[in-house]
């Protein structure tokens, strides 16, 4: 399973354990700085100056597990986020996943999905793919957060204009519904996500999956905890299968037994096996 922690401070670590314990979200795979960083604004909010003080708060108000979720998750996202990405997985990978599948439903994973931008752009992408070409060929989206909040914002499927400023405007019009100064995502799209709350530290259900994107997700961790969670992928990807992630993420060196680089500049890689 994932390394025990990359975490020296024993005050911090007492507290991880706490949560650990209580909610079963393990703060310790993040990266420490920044995680300091976050617990200090919910430290502040609650007017607690160490982090045991901040034990007794949790100990006290339950209610504070979901809002120091809230400060650790950063739910930014958009449709068709970095396009270009989209526009090179269109040309180059959807081609070959076409090829290699044989006869089961390709099977793709958002992981990491918050408000469901992205999975809905995967499953847009998808239908375009599969229109251009002709074919009828089901294609099964999995959309995982830690999140169970943001899940239901992205089962809910509304948006505001801000989140569409990297869609082309064609797409919008053919898979979006524009009421009250909101796009509600089209029922054809949406029937083809299904949303399921997954801590990525935790073991993943998925095989056989022929395309991952964890983008602006493992940033966060820690580089021991990207790396198991990298092993995870490939166990969780069929041969030759696809993980984008995002472009401020790199794959490390020390990987290359189990990715190998497609695309350097998308952050594209192929599962060895
Ligand atoms: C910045 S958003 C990225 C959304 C989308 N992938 C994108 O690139 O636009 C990061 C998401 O990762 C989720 N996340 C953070 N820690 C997680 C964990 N341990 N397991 C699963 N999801 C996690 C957050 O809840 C958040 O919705």
């Amino acid at each position: 399973m994932l390394s025990p922690s990359n975490i020296t401070d024993p005050e911090l670590l007492a507290l991880a354990s706490k949560i650990l314990a209580d909610s079963g979200f393990d703060i310790r795979q993040y990266k420490e700085r920044p995680l300091k960083r976050r617990l200090a604004v919910r430290m502040r909010s609650c007017q607690v100056n160490s982090y045991e003080e901040y034990q007794q708060k949790l100990k006290d108000d339950p209610g504070e597990y979901a809002k120091l979720l809230d400060t650790l998750t950063i739910n930014v996202t958009k449709f068709y986020r970095n396009a270009e990405t989209y526009l090179t997985v269109f040309d180059r990978v959807l081609p070959i996943i076409l090829n290699e599948s044989t006869t089961r439903p390709v099977q793709i994973w958002s992981a990491g999905c918050s408000s469901g931008e992205e999975p809905y752009s995967l499953a847009i992408m998808w239908k375009e793919f599969s229109e251009s070409r002709g074919l009828i060929k089901e294609c099964n989206i999995y959309a995982t957060d830690i999140d169970l909040r943001i899940l239901e914002k992205a089962q809910a499927g509304v948006y505001p204009r801000s989140s569409m400023d990297e869609i082309p405007r064609n797409l919008i019009e053919k898979y979006f519904e524009a009421r009250n100064d909101k796009y509600h995502i089209s029922p054809r799209i949406k029937d083809m996500v299904q949303f399921e709350k997954l801590d990525l530290f935790s073991r993943y259900p998925f095989r056989e999956v022929d395309l991952i994107f964890c983008r602006n997700v493992l940033i966060y961790f820690s580089r021991q905890t990207q790396e198991d969670i990298f092993y995870k992928f490939a166990q969780a990807l069929r041969a030759g299968g696809f993980l984008v992630l995002g472009k401020v993420e790199n794959m490390f060196g020390q990987m290359k037994d189990t990715f190998v680089s497609f695309d350097v500049k998308e952050r594209i890689y192929r599962a060895v096996k």
